[in-house]
């Protein structure tokens, strides 16, 4: 696998490479994404297969621009057209009904796909050298923890992907909120992530939550353990400090939440930001599993803003194996 720095060269080369069918890992603003040409579903398999992802899970096409959405979708609802201009390029995925141009194995042979303008000058910029969209989900392992940094990438997926672009950290550190814009009745909120609820609900209305308990979630990527360290976490509001001789480890929002005994603490914020906390949620979470430890305590965040989509990563890994694709 090629590691590239994001020259204008190495751009071309990564560009090169997708164009004839390669999988090629690229930052964006929220985590490192594993792309193919959306419109190349031999490449796309891929992807699929690199990821270890079940089949049915749709994956997110990108594009560097609303102009170069609007092909791939069969109708910009008005509220979906103004939150698109509100919010793109940023950290928004809309789920719009899909174009013929789409691939089945892009959406799991959904009728609709999910669409985004990613904030990262590097993926903007391999959008516009490829001339064309580009499929791309988290670039980890199925299940695993989402990447923040090349290194991430190179330590989950390494060898089996073309090329791998470093960009740096990410700087929102937590994936794309994913909302479903139908053409009538209420917009629906699939994944609570880097665009805050909050703002969204002002040009969308009150959103529906997806995950009503006992229901199928809408989107099929919200399996109820996902996010995963290999280490067992457990979440938790008031942090009990471990057995003597046990070794866990903390992950605490704030300072004021660390205790004695463990054998290694990340903060997530020391303000108590939880913009600093989503970015340093996934590292933290990576670096604490790393270390060989019995089990991760986490503390849960204020539930507003970021908030929202930091509790929801933290209770997803909490959740034990056998809940899985209940
Ligand atoms: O920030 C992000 O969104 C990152 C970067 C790389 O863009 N990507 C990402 O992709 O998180 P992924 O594949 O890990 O998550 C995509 C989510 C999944 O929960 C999937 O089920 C959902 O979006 N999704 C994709 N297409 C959908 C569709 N047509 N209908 C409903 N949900 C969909
Ligand atoms: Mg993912």
């Amino acid at each position: 696998m090629l590691v590239l720095s994001a020259s204008a060269a190495n751009l071309e080369r990564a560009a090169a490479l997708l164009r004839r069918g390669g999988v090629v890992a690229f930052p964006t603003e929220t985590v490192y994404g594993l792309g193919a040409v959306a419109l190349d579903p031999e490449a796309v398999a891929r992807v699929f297969e690199i990821k270890g992802r079940p089949r049915f899970d749709p994956l997110i096409v990108h594009a560097a621009s609303l102009a170069e959405v609007e092909p791939l979708i069969a109708g910009l609802p008005e509220r979906a057209r103004a939150v698109a201009e509100r919010f793109w390029p940023g950290p928004l995925t809309l789920v719009l009904r899909k174009s013929a141009r789409i691939p089945d194995i892009v959406t799991a042979g959904l009728d609709t796909v999910a669409v985004r303008v990613p904030a990262h000058p590097v993926a903007l910029e391999l959008l516009r050298r490829v001339g064309m969209p580009l499929a791309a989900p988290s670039a980890n392992l199925f299940g695993m923890a989402s990447p923040t940094t090349a290194e991430h990438v190179r330590s989950q997926l390494g060898a089996r992907i073309d090329a791998l672009l470093d960009g740096g950290a990410c700087a929102v550190g937590i994936e794309s909120t994913v909302v479903l814009i139908p053409e009538q009745g209420p917009a629906v909120l699939l994944r609570p992530g880097g665009t805050p609820v909050e703002e969204l609900e002002p040009l969308l209305g009150p959103l529906e939550r997806s995950t009503a308990a006992g229901q199928r979630p809408l989107a099929p990527g919200q399996l109820l353990r996902h996010y995963a360290p290999r280490t067992p976490l457990e979440l938790c509001d008031w942090v009990i400090p471990p057995a003597r001789g046990e070794r866990a480890g903390l992950i605490a929002f704030t300072p004021q939440q660390v205790t004695d005994g463990f054998a290694a603490v990340e903060v997530l914020s020391e303000t108590g930001n939880l913009r600093e906390a989503a970015t340093r949620l996934f590292a933290a979470m990576h670096r604490l599993d790393a270390l060989g430890l019995e089990r991760i305590v986490a503390t849960r965040v204020p539930a507003s803003g970021l908030g929202l989509a930091i509790n929801d990563r933290l209770e997803r890994a909490a959740r034990q194996t056998s809940e899985t694709l209940a």
